[in-house]
């Protein structure tokens, strides 16, 4: 695959020689283009070195191949690492000031990939909110910044994400984007066919499916305090929500992951709110709900807490009784969303997710319909679990039910292959929704 790597002016831009190195040794061909900053920091001999091309950020170099035309045209993604607040505004605002932004002007259906690297208070001013809103609308995925220790002595999100973070999330991305595109392949056909001229379809970019929309994912399983050491809490590893988490980001979306306890990292690129118990979960799922297209909740919520917690550690003593816990119910979080969602008239998708074994009273499909009709959200993904059925295991079977009675959707593979098609059938739910002006 053709790669540019544009390279920004920060000090973060010698973690880009591993990035380069990594698409290199995967069998790509890359152009690096630095800014003018950038060189800098990484002299312009390293990126020639590593990347085995010339290198340059002028339009005035190599100018009889059109080089400002050429490589947006020839590039099959382009990759910009560190995005600095000022590579962001001049992207959002069209600028054309240097090869880099020549590039990314002609760059057409290429997806495109920022991983933001800045001090955070740069990355939380409103200039920059603004100008990371306006490129995501319009298809471009940015990354959220890790969080840790930046160049001073201060710490916080703003953090260049790791070459292997980027490396992955860029795969993702054109991954997503060759799909999209090869999905659209029988329409440009048919286009085709009929007109000789490439007619306008021919020239739509290959968005991906979820561009522009927010999705808020809740994973892994709360744990609800008995005392200062103890908790109630369930087999959940957040290994779907994290997929899912994955899934929703390569397609394009901002993504807010509404971590509860999980065993596995949360992906590169979303925005990660952590939290403990059902409530706080509650608390982080309505606020995030607010402006978000999309919410699934696949966290493992507990039921009830420990109606009263300790102060200090439950200590065992011959003179007094055992304790017993007494547990009271918590909110139904996923029931809380919809009813709001409705108040509000907004339009949201709203997905649970339902783990069911089966008894005598029923089969796993009889709870879950009955779950479904509780819940009234749009779409349920079902599965069976036990003892050694899905919690904490790679794979996953799943079937989806829909609020509007559609026939049964299963799914199965690894819980990546279950996510994508989650994430699937959400791009189809919402452009059934919004009928295509
Ligand atoms: N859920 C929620 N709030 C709760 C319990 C569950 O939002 N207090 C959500 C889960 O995240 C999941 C869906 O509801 O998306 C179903 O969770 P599940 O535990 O299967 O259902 P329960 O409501 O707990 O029903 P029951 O225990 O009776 O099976």
């Amino acid at each position: 695959m053709r790669i540019v790597l544009g390279v920004g002016g920060g000090i973060a831009a010698y973690k880009v020689a591993s990035l380069l190195r990594l698409f290199t040794e995967a069998g790509h061909d890359v152009t690096v283009i630095p800014t003018e900053a950038a060189t800098r920091f990484v002299g312009v001999a390293t990126w020639e070195a590593l990347s085995g091309h010339p290198v340059s950020n002028s339009v005035f170099d190599a100018v009889h191949t059109v080089n400002h035309v050429r490589l947006g045209h020839e590039a099959e993604l382009i990759v910009v690492a560190p995005a600095t607040a000022d590579l962001l505004a001049r992207a959002a605002t069209g600028q054309a000031d240097d090869l880099l932004l020549n590039t990314l002007l002609m760059a057409g259906d290429c997806p495109v990939l920022m991983a933001p690297a800045m001090h955070t208070e740069m990355w939380q001013h409103p200039a920059t909110e603004a100008n990371v809103e306006t490129l995501r609308s319009r298809g471009v995925t940015v990354l959220e910044p890790a969080s840790g220790r930046l160049t001073g002595a201060d710490s916080g999100p703003g953090r260049l994400p790791e070459p292997e973070a980027i490396f992955t999330a860029a795969m993702a991305l054109a991954g997503a984007a060759a799909s999209a595109a090869s999905a659209a392949m029988p329409a440009v056909k048919a286009d085709m066919d009929t007109a000789p001229a490439a007619g306008p379809a021919a020239a739509q970019p290959a968005v991906p499916p979820l561009a522009g929309l927010t999705v808020t994912i809740s994973a892994g399983g709360t744990r609800e305090p008995l005392d200062p050491v103890r908790f109630l809490g369930n087999r959940s590893s957040g290994k779907q929500g994290v997929a899912l988490a994955a899934a929703a980001s390569a397609a394009g979306a901002r993504v807010r992951l509404l971590a509860a306890h999980m065993e596995v990292p949360a992906p590169a690129g979303v925005e990660l709110v952590q939290v403990e118990t059902a409530l706080e979960l509650r608390e982080a799922a309505l606020h995030a709900a607010a402006d978000s297209d999309v919410v699934i909740m696949a966290a493992a919520v507990a039921d009830f807490r420990p109606a009263d917690v300790a102060g200090t550690k439950i200590k065992k003593r011959d003179d007094v009784a055992d304790p017993v816990i007494n547990l009271v119910r918590n909110p139904d979080i996923l029931r809380e969303l919809v009813e709001v969602r409705d108040a509000a008239s907004r339009n949201q998708l709203i997905v649970g997710f339902a783990a069911e074994t089966g008894d005598a009273g029923g089969d796993v499909l009889d709870y879950a319909r009955d779950k479904l009709r509780r819940k009234a959200c749009d779409l349920l993904v079902v599965n069976q679990v036990g003892r050694d059925l899905v919690f904490g295991e790679d794979t996953n079977s799943v079937v989806i039910l829909s609020r509007d009675g559609s026939e049964p959707q299963e799914a199965s593979g690894s819980k990546s292959d279950v996510a994508a098609a989650v994430i699937d059938r959400i791009s189809a739910e919402l452009s059934r929704a919004v009928p295509p002006a």
